[in-house]
Order: structure tokens, then sequence, then C-alpha cells
């Protein structure tokens, strides 16, 4: 890898949006440092890009291991991008959601995301650009009581830190997908993920390439004086579907 070439790290990156985001970022020149918790898929993954001849590692670890997220950041050359996409997903409506399990959505989601943010600026000595994968359901969803407010958490660790980092050079941004077709989405019954669908104006289902076009957008290094936003890719579905 020449010395010259910028680096980006992607949570998540072994399915779905992450390695959608890889791919992108790719294409845009970058060096890809691929992480996932799930140890087989991601080296899958990371072997048919290398067999495509990419600029990729990759490393198994969870965001929520403080000392293997530390490690991996003291190895790298350098880190100009970190995608906080790894998050973990299940319907629940607030009276059936034990706090074991609002715990758990918020250790990985919101505490998760932290680890890797506050290593990672460490190594951004000359700046840097942090994209963190939110959801449309921080505004809210039905059954989302723990995702929605582990989201709404990523939004706002998004906009506080973007305040707290802006003068070390350091944008930090997030993008908030609404329906996208992956295993997170697939993970809802035939019926449920109908009834989301017509709920968007555009009724159609986001792809995981539509999320990493608008997170190239806040990687982009011509990207500049941007902090602190959400881009909303969801269809216009935010915009109240009583307008339709
Ligand atoms: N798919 C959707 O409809 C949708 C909608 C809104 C937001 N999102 C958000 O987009 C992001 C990606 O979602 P996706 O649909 O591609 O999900 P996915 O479940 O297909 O992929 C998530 C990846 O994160 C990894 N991961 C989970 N916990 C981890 C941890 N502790 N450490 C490291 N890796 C971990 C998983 O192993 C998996 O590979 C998530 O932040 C999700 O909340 C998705």
């Amino acid at each position: 890898m020449d010395m010259n070439t910028e680096v980006a790290l992607v949570t998540g990156a072994g399915q779905g949006i992450g390695l959608a985001t890889v791919r992108r970022l790719l294409e845009d020149g970058f060096h890809v440092v691929m992480i996932d918790r799930k140890s087989e898929p991601l080296t899958a993954a990371a072997a048919a890009l290398e067999a495509e001849g990419a600029s990729v590692e990759h490393h198994a670890l969870s965001i929520t291991d403080r000392a293997a997220v530390a490690a991996l950041m003291a190895g790298l050359p350098r880190v100009d991008v970190v995608v906080n996409n790894a998050a973990v997903f299940w319907d629940g409506k607030f009276n059936e959601t034990g706090e074991d399990d609002f715990r758990k959505m918020y250790e990985v989601n919101v505490i998760g995301t932290f680890i890797v943010m506050q290593e990672a600026v460490k190594r951004m000595n000359r700046g840097g650009r942090i994209i963190n994968v939110a959801s449309r359901a921080y505004l809210a969803g039905y059954a989302h009581a723990a995702y929605g407010t582990s989201k709404a958490g990523v939004i706002g660790l998004t906009r506080s830190s973007a305040i707290d980092l802006a003068e070390r050079g350091i944008l930090v941004n997030a993008v908030a997908p609404g329906l996208v077709e992956t295993d997170m989405f697939r993970s809802l019954t035939p019926d449920r993920q109908q009834e989301l669908i017509a709920k968007q104006p555009t009724k159609a289902l986001g792809q995981p390439e539509d999320i990493a076009n608008g997170i190239a957008f806040f990687a982009n290094p011509r990207t500049r004086n941007v902090t602190g936003q959400i881009m909303t890719l969801d269809g216009g579905r935010s915009m109240g579907i009583s307008l339709y």
C-alpha cells in the first residue's frame, strides 16, 4: 500500500450495507480495513475482494472489545475515514422488551460505536472523517423501544462529538437509512416487510449500494466543512406518511 493512499475502516463489513460500503470506498481509491465480529463471512468477503485485486485487509473482532479495537488501530499506518456500521437489531414492543435486551442493543450500537470512534481519533492526527450509520428509526418506530433508542443515541453521539472534534479537523456525520434489503430487513416476517414498504412514499426497498453512496459522500476528502449532519436515506418516509 502506498503511504499516500487514504485508509478507511468499515465495521460490520462482512455483509449487507457494510460490504457494499467497502466496495464503494475501494472504487473511490481507499485502502479498506474490514472489521466484523463474524469471522467466516468476513474472511470469505475479503478473500473475494482480494481475488479481484482490491486493497483490503480484514480483522475479526467485536467493536465492544476496546483492547482489540485499540490494538488494531495502533497497527494501522494511518486512519482517515471510519464508518461505524456494525449494529444489532431486533423488533420488540415496549412492554416485552427486557432490560437485558435493552442493555445488549445499547452495548453494541452505542457503546461499540463510541469505542471505535475514541480509538480512531487517537490516530487521526491530520484530521479525518467519521460516518456513523444510524437509522430512520431514531425518529420513532413500532416495536423499536430498544433499537430506536440506540439509534437516537448514535445521532446524539454524532452531533455532540462533531462539536468537540471540529477543532482537530475531524468531521463527524451520520446516515439514517430506512428500509434496506439485507439480512437485517429479511429477519422481519414477509407481512411486516410488505407493510413497511407500503409506508414509503417511493414504495421501494433501498439497496445497500444506496446507503454506501451516501456514506461515500461524507467519506470523500472533497466533502469539507460539513459536520454534525444526518443524511436520511429512507424513500421519503421521514417526511410523514400522512402527506400521501
Ligand atoms: N437493513 C436495514 O433495513 C437498515 C435500516 C436502517 C439502518 N440500518 C443500519 O445499517 C447498518 C448495517 O445494517 P445491515 O442491514 O447491513 O445489517 P446486517 O445485520 O446485514 O450486518 C451487520 C453486520 O454487523 C456485524 N456486527 C454486529 N455486531 C457486531 C459487533 N459487536 N462487532 C463487529 N461487528 C458486528 C454483523 O456480524 C454483520 O456482519 C446497521 O447499523 C443497521 O442498524 C439497516
